[in-house]
């Protein structure tokens, strides 16, 4: 790993997925001085973007120097390809996150590491941050080594695990919508839940750790989590959506996972979190559903 000089700094590792760019365009709008990674190789690079692709070994990283925190926020993010290639995506996401972690740490950053309540089974809703892990995915054993590993890194690393993130990009959200306006029925389902958490609000959170002082530091605790307080179902949600557009609730026909011909690894019966902390420590609330559908700003 080699460094670059710089003046106290924002790193955002991952900066064109969906948290990164969203993060990166709310910190730009600010006074901070904002360094981004992309893994693209065709991609626009220029002194406060640059190349790092954590499958490659960790000698080929190039870091800036004084990072004063860093959002780890590159990951291979699909289920379904962590659970056919399991190798490949855990020396993303476990084996070379905690070696970037490690080397941030060492400069004397602040670590921030996106999670998800994948590391828990779902057997029980609003699970406490310390819960024992109890993950049913390949993705999820993942994302459970990952925080345990990095949290051996000597108080440098923050986790924040995250329900389901969802903005008026979100694709799903995008083709229902789309559908729904031609007059097309849905078929959401009405037996696989989630808890879903808009965009701007986990952004919100994110840029309110960067602002904590370390006492509000030491009151969060090493895991912080973002959730709303309830899980719906999709076919719910769909609901939600159809309402606010003043959509009739005849075309969402709600079916069963087993009546497509999907296969899941796993389907929770619970997503849910416990986030009293975010409320108690920077007063926060965690919007419920229908706010969260409503606030999506969706066209
Ligand atoms: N979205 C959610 O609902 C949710 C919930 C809980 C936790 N999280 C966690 O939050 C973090 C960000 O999620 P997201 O929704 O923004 O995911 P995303 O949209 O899939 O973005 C992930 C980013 O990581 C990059 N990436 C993938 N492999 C990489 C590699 N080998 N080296 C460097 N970069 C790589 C991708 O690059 P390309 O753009 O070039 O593909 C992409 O920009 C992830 O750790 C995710 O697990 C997300």
């Amino acid at each position: 790993v080699t460094e670059r000089s710089t003046k106290s700094s924002i790193l955002v590792v991952g900066a064109d997925g969906t948290i990164g760019s969203a993060l990166v365009s709310a910190l730009r709008t600010t006074n901070q001085s904002v360094f981004e990674t992309t893994r693209r190789k065709d991609g626009e690079i220029h002194s406060s973007r640059f190349f790092l692709d954590l499958a490659n070994p960790t000698a080929n990283w190039s870091l800036p120097a004084n990072i004063a925190i860093a959002f780890i926020l590159a990951a291979q993010t699909s289920t379904e390809y962590c659970r056919r290639y399991p190798r490949d995506s855990r020396l993303i996401n476990v084996d070379n996150t905690v070696s970037l972690a490690e080397a941030l740490v060492k400069r004397g950053a602040r670590v921030v590491f996106l999670s998800s309540s994948q590391v828990f089974d779902g057997t029980i809703s609003s699970v406490a941050a310390n819960h024992p892990q109890s993950p049913k995915t390949e993705y999820g054993r993942q994302k459970a080594e990952a925080e345990v590993r990095l949290l051996s890194l000597n108080g440098g690393v923050q986790i924040v695990r995250v329900t389901k993130v969802l903005s008026k990009k979100t694709n799903l959200l995008q083709e229902w919508l789309t559908r729904l306006k031609a007059g097309e029925v849905i078929r959401p389902f009405s037996d696989m839940v989630l808890a879903p958490v808009s965009l701007s609000f986990l952004i919100s959170v994110l840029v309110n750790l960067i602002e904590s002082s370390e006492g509000l530091d030491a009151q969060l605790g090493s895991i912080i989590q973002v959730s709303p307080g309830e899980d719906v179902t999709y076919s719910v949600m769909a609901e939600y959506l159809a309402a606010g557009f003043g959509i009739p609730q005849e075309l969402i026909r709600p079916m069963k996972v087993a009546e497509s011909s999907i296969q899941y690894e796993w389907i929770p019966a619970n997503t849910t979190l416990d986030a009293s902390d975010l409320e108690r420590v920077f007063g926060l609330s965690v919007p419920d559903v229908r706010s969260c559908i409503n606030q999506l700003h969706l066209e």
